[in-house]
């Protein structure tokens, strides 16, 4: 059975609390929601996006702001404030007096007091000493906050800690009575000062006067010694979505079209409109996009299919994995991309068709690739997985140009869901049906098969998340351009080109006259000595990855093929030199700024 518990939605009167700003850029959905077991008073108020938890009670003339996470076990009241986004874990009360601003976090059992000196036998609740913990601030587990105490800004209580005065700003204290130990930046790090200033590992800049520490501007890039940066923050993508993503998936699940259905639909109908083709089948994976598309074209053992021996294991794997012969031409070494001049050589009385990769999200040259292919009368599938929303020169959509293009929503794509998921485009509807038959075993009508087809639907759920970011689509991207833009000039700046030969995208530059011509799904540069940099940047937080270190033709799999190491040097080259650096559209200028010194100290 199900241990998952009963969370019921309600529809408590809407908040906005006084005085304690918003966390949150998106409008709520309405309500919030409390387990069965939850005792909730008369005269309450409770913020959209809340949860309150198992054997907890909000009593009268509480207030709690929005997505608030209410642990087991709470009480918070009569007459208690708790802002927004405050997390309270199990088994904490907050009684009257007590006030929490936004984002404070109560950790697991600690204890509030409301009465100094608490006598049963001498009635004291006229005797209240009001208690407030300021924004930010953290109070380990187990601690005691004595009445009549404000707890600073983004203060950070120790577990345990017994705490019987004020605690200042960003201060960090433990021990009983708690005293203070250092201080902390508002992410939680330790601040290591430099006479009276700090700079934490996130970039923020505080000083100290006295017992009193703040904040300053956000730390310079010469003050930004090293700084983690992840190579993806799918959370920073999320959180200001969440709402929506939920709602999305609460109405299929309320729903229950699980399989396929209105959500899979609209999908569908908006990336074929999106891509300027007529039809859309949404599919378990891009991997399974390609798959599907070859088995539609009906090719198989016997045949040949030219394609890149430098991508994603999927682009090889499919034409495998349909029985048909993998023929690889070498790549462009400015845009690793399909280099369409060496095709023709390649064509041979068995292939059936080419399947180009529009690699880190920049359209292969399709213009000459069409021509080719329609020159033989050859199809073209598209491999668009990392290429959603990309533009040729001409002004046309990645995957909307050939004969089917295919889609991978893998959640590090710019266009990705909440686990795997693709989709086929084509423009041709006797290809799409088949597509269509061929993700549900190829029965039509069902239980009836001239086709042999496999399991290839895409998830309601990933499709109902999927059309919600997909209003998002082209603002990330544009950020991403942006943020590629911002290393040109970065790098510009710093004269690592010639101290580390390093080679930035080309389109980074170029005069292409189309929005989205590089969707930049990654940032690959070309680094001659690029395992040692890779290295280094990893030991100053700096994460990177190898898309990808060794090409199809020489891969273990791929040996009954024939190819031997020199026969695909661009592709072999791009292999051992590219490095792909962080993009994704939340990173701040100072993370990037991170990145380019991380390089220069290895350039010196
Ligand atoms: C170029 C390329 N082709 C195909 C795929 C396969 O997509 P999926 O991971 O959704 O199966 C990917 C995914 O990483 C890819 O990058």
């Amino acid at each position: 059975m199900s241990s998952e518990p009963a969370l019921n939605r309600r529809f408590g009167p809407r908040l906005a609390v006084v005085g304690l700003e918003s966390t949150r850029a998106f409008p709520a959905e309405p309500g919030y929601t409390a387990h069965e077991s939850a005792f909730i008073d008369q005269d309450v108020e409770i913020g959209d996006g809340t949860s309150i938890w198992h054997v907890s009670h909000v009593m009268q003339g509480s207030r709690i702001g929005r997505d608030c996470r209410i642990g087991q076990n709470v009480v918070i009241g009569p007459r208690a404030t708790v802002g927004n986004g405050v997390k309270i874990q199990n088994n904490v009360s907050v009684y009257e007096g007590v006030t929490l601003e936004d984002g404070v976090f109560c950790g697991p059992s600690m204890v509030f007091t409301n009465v100094f000196n608490p006598r049963s036998e001498i009635p004291r609740m006229d005797e209240l000493r009001p208690t407030l913990v300021k924004r930010g601030a953290t109070l380990g587990a187990n601690c005691t906050i004595v009445c009549g105490t404000t707890i600073g800004r983004y203060a950070l209580v120790g577990a345990g800690a017994v705490v019987t005065k004020d605690v200042p700003d960003h201060a960090l204290v433990f021990g009983s009575p708690a005293t203070i130990q250092g201080w902390v930046c508002s992410c939680g790090e330790k601040l290591d000062w430099q006479g009276h200033t700090a700079v934490c590992r996130c970039g923020n800049g505080y000083t100290k006067n006295g017992s009193t520490v703040s904040p300053t501007d956000r730390a310079s890039s010469k003050q930004v010694k090293s700084m983690n940066v992840p190579l993806l923050d799918l959370k920073a993508q999320y959180d200001p979505i969440r709402k929506q993503v939920l709602a999305a998936v609460e109405r299929v699940l309320d729903s229950h079209a699980f399989i396929l259905g209105p959500a899979v639909k609209e999908f569908e109908d908006r990336i074929a409109s999106y891509c300027g083709v007529e039809h859309a089948v949404g599919v378990s994976s891009g991997s399974d996009a390609l798959l599907v598309s070859l088995m539609a074209l009906g090719i198989g053992p016997g045949d040949e299919v030219i394609t890149t021996p430098y991508s994603f294991f999927a682009t090889a794997g499919c034409i495998a994995r349909v029985g048909a012969k993998a023929v690889f031409v070498d790549i462009d070494p400015v845009t690793y991309n399909i280099n369409p001049e060496l095709i023709e050589a390649a064509i041979t009385s068995r292939t059936r068709a080419i399947l180009p990769v529009h690699l880190y999200g920049q359209c292969a040259e399709m213009g000459p690739i069409l021509d080719i292919a329609s020159r033989h009368d050859l199809a073209v599938v598209e491999d668009a997985a990392q290429a959603i929303g990309a533009q040729y020169r001409d002004g046309r959509q990645a995957g909307g140009m050939g004969t089917l293009g295919c889609f991978s929503f893998f959640p590090s794509k710019n266009l990705g869901g909440l686990g795997d998921g693709g989709l086929v485009v084509t423009g041709d509807a006797e290809l799409a049906e088949r597509v269509r038959t061929l993700r549900a075993h190829g029965g039509k009508p069902k239980y009836y098969h001239k086709l042999i087809g496999g399991n290839f639907r895409l998830d309601a759920i990933q499709a109902a998340v999927l059309n919600v970011k997909l209003d998002y689509l082209d603002g990330w991207t544009a950020m991403r351009q942006a943020n590629a833009r911002r290393y040109a000039e970065l790098f510009a700046a710093s004269g690592l080109s010639e101290s580390l030969g390093l080679v930035l995208p080309e389109a980074v530059h170029a005069e292409s006259g189309v929005a989205r011509y590089h969707i930049y799904n990654q940032f690959v540069v070309r680094l001659p000595d690029r395992d040692r940099v890779q290295a280094s940047l990893g030991e100053s937080g700096i994460a990177t990855a190898l898309y990808y270190p060794v090409p199809f033709h020489l891969q273990e799999c791929f040996a009954e093929l024939g190819y031997r190491e020199g026969d695909f040097p661009e592709a072999e080259r791009a292999a051992r030199e590219t490095l792909a650096l962080p993009i994704y559209p939340e990173l701040s200028e100072q993370q990037q700024q991170a990145v380019v010194e991380a390089l220069g100290r290895l350039g010196d």
